[in-house]
This record gives C-alpha cells, sequence and structure tokens, in this order.
C-alpha cells in the first residue's frame, strides 16, 4: 500500500488538510479527494489546459502538477470564483456572449483570463487571444470567449473584429 503523506492548502479561501499518495496530481486531488470536478480531466498529457487551476494566483496545469508541490499553497477553482450568488464579471460575461458551448473548457477558460485581468486590466485583444491559446476549446471558435473577455477588459463588443485587422 502506498503511504500517504500530509497536504495542506488554501483551496477557495478555505483551509483543507488531506492526506495523499505522492503519485496524486493535483487534478485528482481536487476531484477525487475534495470533490471540485469543475476542475476537468482531459489529455493529461499537458496538452489540452482544461485541468487549469490558479496556484498562488498563476495558471497551472493540475495534471501536471504532484498533489505534494501544492503543499502550502493557495488554489482557486472554478468553484471559488463566483462570490456566493454573486457571479463574477467574467462568468456574465462568459453568458451573455455565449461563449459557453458544452462547456468543458469553460472552467480553465475562466480562470485564465482572470489571472490575466488580475495582473493586467487593460490587455490588447491580441494578449487576450494568446493567454487563452493554451486551452483547447472544441465547440465555440473561440472569437465569443475572447469577445466576452475583451468586454470585461473594456475593449468594446466585438474586440475580435480587430484580430484581423
Ligand atoms: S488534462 Fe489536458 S492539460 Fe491537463
Ligand atoms: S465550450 Fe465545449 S470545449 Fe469549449
Amino acid at each position: 500500500m502506498s503511504k500517504k503523506y500530509p497536504l495542506t492548502m488554501t483551496v477557495n479561501d478555505e483551509s483543507v488538510e488531506l492526506s495523499v499518495t505522492t503519485h496524486k496530481t493535483l487534478l485528482e486531488v481536487l476531484r477525487e479527494d475534495m470533490n471540485l470536478t469543475g476542475t476537468k480531466h482531459g489529455c493529461e498529457l499537458g496538452e489540452c489546459g482544461v485541468c487549469t487551476v490558479l496556484v498562488n494566483g498563476k495558471p497551472v496545469l493540475s495534471c501536471l502538477m504532484l498533489a505534494p508541490r501544492a503543499h502550502n499553497a493557495e488554489i482557486k477553482t472554478i468553484e471559488g470564483l463566483a462570490e456566493g450568488p454573486i457571479l463574477d464579471q467574467l462568468q456574465s460575461a462568459f453568458c451573455k456572449y455565449g461563449a459557453a458551448q458544452c462547456g468543458y473548457c469553460t472552467p480553465a477558460m475562466l480562470l485564465t483570463a482572470k489571472a490575466l485581468i488580475e495582473r493586467d486590466t487593460t490587455p490588447t485583444v491580441q494578449h487576450i487571444q494568446k493567454e487563452l491559446s493554451g486551452v483547447l476549446c472544441r465547440c465555440t471558435g473561440y472569437l465569443s470567449i475572447i469577445n466576452a473577455v475583451g468586454s470585461v477588459c473594456g475593449l468594446g463588443d466585438n474586440c475580435t473584429d480587430n484580430l484581423n485587422a
């Protein structure tokens, strides 16, 4: 039987103490040990980006991070983005712009955009496109997602009109 180790993290502003085997990834701990299934399970190879969560404010592929490396870290998952019943402005914009279809990429898109906006409140549309490019969306064609993020950043309703200008 694999040995277990204590793991202390802050997840969505709450301190948690767990006991995990060293081979478990942060993705597995969030989904299986904490039932935070908003973080999606995709390729597990670091290619699709849908497992992205924020670790100490930065987007991280949780499928590639062994859980013990998150000891004492601050984790934000999609479950922690809204303030109770009040949606984050990015979530509201995704609703307004129809930026989610199947929704599988949406948690990762939102968290990646959140980290970008917290770093840079006035990104260009090209910057938004580049930041989100690590998360694969099989449904939307990306334009509605980028327009939603752009609207929150003061770039107007259809900032992707400027992408090929
Ligand atoms: S599940 Fe695809 S990058 Fe993590
Ligand atoms: S909305 Fe379906 S993968 Fe992006």
